[in-house]
């Protein structure tokens, strides 16, 4: 068999802890996993287990206490600032619970934003961004205001944003928590797509176990570490 060959992320003993009033909080207690290219990983646990902090940390947005993060093959902590940055511009893309699109930019404008931000040439980024909407499946939205499409239609611009600068991965931190079931379905289908048409890996977290047997690897925490599932190692 033929090991990590399509590793994207692997961490060793991945440990977060927060200093505040009431003393220290182990967010995160000796997180070893891998994530692998083109599959979708589910970070599952309840309120509190620990997901942002993983995933924050998976996508370069945070810095480890101990332990180490492997993005395609580079230690994050072994690297400069601007490296680093360089990798969150260009490999990585981000999708938030609450949709943070510009209210006053219409839904191909806020993903050409998108790509100004990215530094992405100018005279490709209508195109691009115009593709991006049509594989979230909102071509015909291109027009619209944020507050003229339904909850799902806005997540679906934000994941067009989020994958407009054809990042290797996304980080999607409860990306359907505030959506109803029907919503929350058509975003994890667009995932779904993603993975099958462009090979991109997606990484989201949910407190929602219905959403598990979606994924190709689930991985669940509890207090800040990974519960075995039953009978088999975490990987
Ligand atoms: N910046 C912070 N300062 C102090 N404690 C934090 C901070 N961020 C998260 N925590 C704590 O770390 C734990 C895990 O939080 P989080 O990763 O947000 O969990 P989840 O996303 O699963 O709800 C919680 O106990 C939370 O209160
Ligand atoms: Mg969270």
């Amino acid at each position: 068999m033929q090991q990590n060959q399509t590793e994207i992320i692997r961490t060793e003993k991945l440990c977060r802890t927060f200093s505040s009033s009431a003393g220290e909080v182990h967010a995160l207690r000796d997180v070893s996993l891998t994530i692998e290219s083109g599959k979708f990983t589910i970070l599952n646990g309840k309120s509190g287990s620990g997901k942002t902090t993983l995933i924050n940390l998976l996508g370069a947005l945070d810095r480890p206490t101990s332990g180490s993060i492997f993005f395609e093959g580079q230690e994050l902590s072994a690297i400069s600032e601007t490296a680093r940055d360089k990798i969150r511009r260009t490999r990585i893309g981000f999708v938030y619970q609450s949709v943070v699109l510009i209210s006053t930019m219409t839904a191909l404008e806020n993903v050409e934003f998108g790509l100004r931000v990215a530094k992405y040439p100018a005279a490709e980024r209508r195109k691009r961004a115009l593709e991006c909407l049509d594989q979230v499946g909102l071509l015909k939205r291109a027009n619209h205001l944020p507050q003229e499409m339904s909850g799902g239609e806005q997540q679906r611009v934000a994941i067009a944003r989020a994958i407009a600068h054809k990042p290797a991965a996304i980080f999607a931190d409860e990306p359907t928590a505030q959506l109803d079931t029907t919503m929350g379905l058509q975003v994890i289908a667009v995932f779904k797509k993603l993975i099958e048409t462009q090979g991109i890996t997606i990484v989201m977290t949910t407190h929602d176990p219905d959403l598990m047997q979606i994924a190709d690897k689930v991985y669940s925490l509890q207090d800040g570490a990974l519960i075995q599932p039953e009978g088999g190692a975490a990987e």
